[in-house]
């Protein structure tokens, strides 16, 4: 069965407009895993405007599910990762400047420069996972750099679900099937929400992860936070 990730970068968000801590990253993390999250999620960004680097510290002893990092491979955040050795890490090629992720890696590219990197983590015994796009391409080369997964960017399904759902899962699909050959394990994250999930999952089945923040966060506002996950996990084959 697909894993439910949440990713609580918007709990930290909403806790740094004040200053204070309030709400705590930590209850989050820790309730997150009690309403029946399968893992936690931290995208620690070098300006520290969402998780800080102490943040993602303090997490580490709380977690008794999956602790997976995202961020760019900077030093800071290499070191960071190998001190707090998560299940997970997930790495993506964002600018420093970046809002939210969005683009994959360009694995041609960057293949040498990510090979290094993902050996690093793997000989700490950390699971290493490539931000990638639907493009074969990308899908082949990050193979190539001895990753244990990859992680679609699903912001394009995320986009044209409602227009045409069976034209905007099709290259998610045929790039799911291609990684599974590869041998890759598979995650997906970006603008996955109760809209478009459950579609998702049911046309592949065999994700082992998604990761899932703004959408899920937000409709806890309304739903509570208990409920929303249940009803995250609910729509996951
Ligand atoms: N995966 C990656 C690599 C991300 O950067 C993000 C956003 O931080 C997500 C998944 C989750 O996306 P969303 O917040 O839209 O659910």
């Amino acid at each position: 069965m697909t894993k439910l990730s949440v990713n609580i970068n918007k709990i930290a968000t909403l806790r740094n407009a004040r200053g204070g801590n309030t709400p705590n990253v930590l209850t989050a993390a820790i309730n997150c895993q009690l309403f029946g999250a399968d893992g936690i999620t931290v995208h620690p960004r070098p300006d520290e405007r969402h998780v800080r680097y102490r943040d993602v510290l303090d997490i580490r002893p709380v977690i008794t599910t999956e602790f997976n990092i995202e961020g760019y491979p900077s030093d800071e955040f290499i070191s960071l990762v190998i001190s707090v050795k998560p299940h997970q890490v997930t790495l993506v090629p964002d600018a420093h400047d970046a809002i939210t992720s969005d683009a994959g890696w360009d694995t041609l590219r960057n293949r040498a420069f990510l090979t290094d990197i993902v050996a690093a983590f793997r000989k700490k015994g950390i699971r290493t996972s490539l931000f990638v796009d639907t493009n074969p391409v990308n899908i082949e080369n990050a193979a190539l750099t001895g990753t244990d997964r990859i992680e679609l960017y699903t912001e394009p399904y995320a986009a044209s679900f409602s227009g045409n759902a069976v034209k905007a899962i099709e290259p998610f699909i045929k790039a799911a099937e291609l990684a599974r050959e590869l041998g890759l394990g598979i995650n997906a994250g970006h603008d996955l929400s109760l809209e478009n999930l459950h579609y998702f999952s049911e046309c592949i089945p065999f994700i082992d992860e998604v990761s899932i923040g703004h959408a899920l966060i937000s409709d806890a506002l309304y739903l509570g936070l208990e409920n929303t996950i249940q009803m995250y996990k609910r729509q996951l084959v």
